[in-house]
C-alpha cells in the first residue's frame, strides 16, 4: 500500500485544500498516532501518521477507511506530502510506481450480499474452493446455477477470477469471506449444493474448523428441499467429527461413501490419492423448508453523548462475550468536542474493524458501513452501554 517516511511534517492549517485533496481535520492519541480527515471527489478516508522508532513519521492510508481505489490514496499523500513539505525519505506514491490491485465484477464484498444480490436462478456455494478446479469444472457444466465460491486465501482468490476472465465463466460470484459467518448474508430455502472439499482439519485448533453444529444449522435453513451439504474430507477425524455433529440434529437424513470417484480431482485430493489415503463423502439432504430472514441491516447510534465526558472514561479494554469481543483500542482527539474511538469487535472468528466518531455530540460508526450481523449486534450492544455510561 502506498507510505512514504520523512523525519519532518510542517504543522497543517486546518480544512486546508492541496490539489483534488481536502484535508478536514487532525486527531491526535496519547500513543502519539495522527488521523487526518480527507475527502478526495467525494470519498472520505483517513491518512495514518505514526512516529517510529528511528524518529521518522511513517505517512500513509489507515486501513479500515481505505477508499476503493489506490490511486486515490497516491494523489492524497502526495497533497499531502506538498501541502506539509515533507521530504520523502523513501515512498512509493508516486504514479511511476502505480499500484494495481485486481478488481473483476465477480469478486463481491459482503455488502453486496447483504444490500444488493438477488437471483432467480438456484445457487450453489463452494466453501474453501483453494485452486478452484471443482468450482470451475462445476460452473461450466451447469450454466444455469448461479455459484457463489467463498475463500479466504488470496491467491487462489487472484487465481480462479484469471480463470473466470480466461474461460468466459460468468456464473460464480467469488467472496473474500470466512465461511462460517457467510450463511447468515443467504436467504432461507435458496440454495441446491454447498460443498466443503477437503477443508482444513485443524484436529490441534477444532474451534476453527468450517463444520460446527451453528454451520450444520445455517446450512440446512439456506439449502432448498432435497438441498445437500456435501463433506469431502481426506482426515477420518475429520468425518467423524462432523458426523457426530450431524448426528446431534434432531431428524437427518445422512449418507457416507468411501473413496468414491468424481469428474474432477481438486489438487488437495491428487496428493492424497499419491499418498494412497482414504477419502470419506458425508451428504447432509435438507428436509424441511425454514422461514425467511430478513436482510442484514447496518449498525446506527441514535442518541448523543458527551465527548469530554467519553475522553475521561476512556481506557484500552477488551470485553467478551459468548463468540464475540469488543476492543476499545485507540482514542484520538480532533478537539474538545469531537474526536474518533478506534474499535474492533465482531465474531470471534472474524475482526471488525472501525471508527466510532463523536462530533458535537452525534455518534456514528466510520465508515458507515458495519452490517448488523449476528456477532455485530451482539457487539454493538457492548459497544453502546459502553459509550453511553451505563456499562457496570
Ligand atoms: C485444504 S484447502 C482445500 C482446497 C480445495 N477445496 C481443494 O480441494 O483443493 C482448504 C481451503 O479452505 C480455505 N479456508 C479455510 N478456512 C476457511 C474459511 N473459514 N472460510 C473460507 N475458506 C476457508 C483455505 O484458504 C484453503 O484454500
Amino acid at each position: 500500500m502506498p507510505n512514504f517516511q520523512t523525519s519532518a511534517l510542517d504543522k497543517l492549517d486546518y480544512p486546508l485544500t492541496q490539489g483534488e485533496a481536502v484535508f478536514e481535520f487532525e486527531s491526535s492519541s496519547s500513543r502519539g498516532n495522527k488521523l487526518i480527515m480527507t475527502t478526495l471527489q467525494e470519498e472520505r478516508f483517513v491518512l495514518k501518521i505514526s512516529q517510529k522508532e528511528n524518529g521518522r513519521y511513517l505517512v500513509k492510508g489507515d486501513k479500515i477507511t481505505r477508499p476503493a481505489r489506490v490511486s486515490f490514496l497516491q494523489k492524497a499523500l502526495i497533497n499531502f506530502r506538498n501541502a506539509s513539505n515533507a521530504v520523502e525519505i523513501c515512498s512509493n506514491i508516486e504514479p511511476k510506481n502505480p499500484l494495481h490491485v485486481r478488481t473483476s465484477p465477480y469478486l463481491k464484498g459482503v455488502e453486496f450480499f447483504a444490500n444488493d444480490f438477488e437471483t432467480q436462478d438456484e445457487i450453489w456455494i463452494e466453501i474453501g474452493f483453494g485452486s478452484g478446479r471443482h468450482l470451475l469444472h462445476q460452473a461450466k457444466k451447469n450454466p444455469n446455477i448461479q455459484f457463489i465460491g467463498l475463500e479466504i486465501h488470496k491467491p487462489s482468490i487472484e487465481q480462479v477470477l484469471r480463470q473466470c476472465e480466461l474461460q468466459g465463466i460468468t456464473n460464480i460470484l467469488v467472496v473474500d469471506y470466512d465461511a462460517r459467518l457467510f450463511l447468515e448474508f443467504v436467504a432461507s430455502n435458496s440454495v441446491g449444493k454447498i460443498f466443503v472439499h477437503f477443508p482444513v482439519p485443524w484436529d490441534k485448533k477444532p474451534h476453527r474448523r468450517v463444520f460446527s453444529q451453528s454451520f450444520i444449522e445455517e446450512s440446512l435453513r439456506v439449502l432448498n428441499l432435497g438441498g445437500q451439504l456435501e463433506l469431502r474430507t481426506d482426515s477420518q477425524n475429520y468425518f467423524e467429527f462432523s458426523f457426530a455433529q450431524m448426528m446431534c440434529l434432531a431428524k437427518a437424513s445422512v449418507h457416507v461413501k468411501k473413496n468414491k470417484d468424481l469428474d474432477i480431482i481438486s489438487k488437495y485430493e491428487d496428493r492424497w490419492r499419491r499418498m494412497e489415503k482414504d477419502i470419506y463423502d458425508v451428504t447432509l439432504t435438507n428436509e424441511i423448508s425454514s422461514p425467511p430472514i430478513s436482510k442484514v441491516g447496518k449498525l446506527k447510534f441514535s442518541q448523543s453523548v458527551d465527548f469530554k465526558e467519553v475522553c475521561e472514561r476512556f481506557t484500552e479494554e477488551i470485553f467478551r462475550g459468548d463468540g464475540f469481543f469488543v476492543h476499545l483500542e485507540e482514542l484520538f482527539v480532533v478537539s474538545a468536542t469531537s474526536g474518533l474511538i478506534r474499535v474492533s469487535f465482531g465474531a470471534n472468528e472474524r475482526n471488525e474493524k472501525s471508527y466510532i466518531w463523536i462530533n458535537e455530540g452525534n455518534v456514528s460508526y466510520f465508515p458507515d458501513n458495519v452490517l448488523a450481523t449476528k456477532n455485530n449486534v451482539d457487539a454493538d450492544k457492548i459497544i453502546k452501554k459502553w459509550i453511553y455510561g451505563t456499562c457496570n
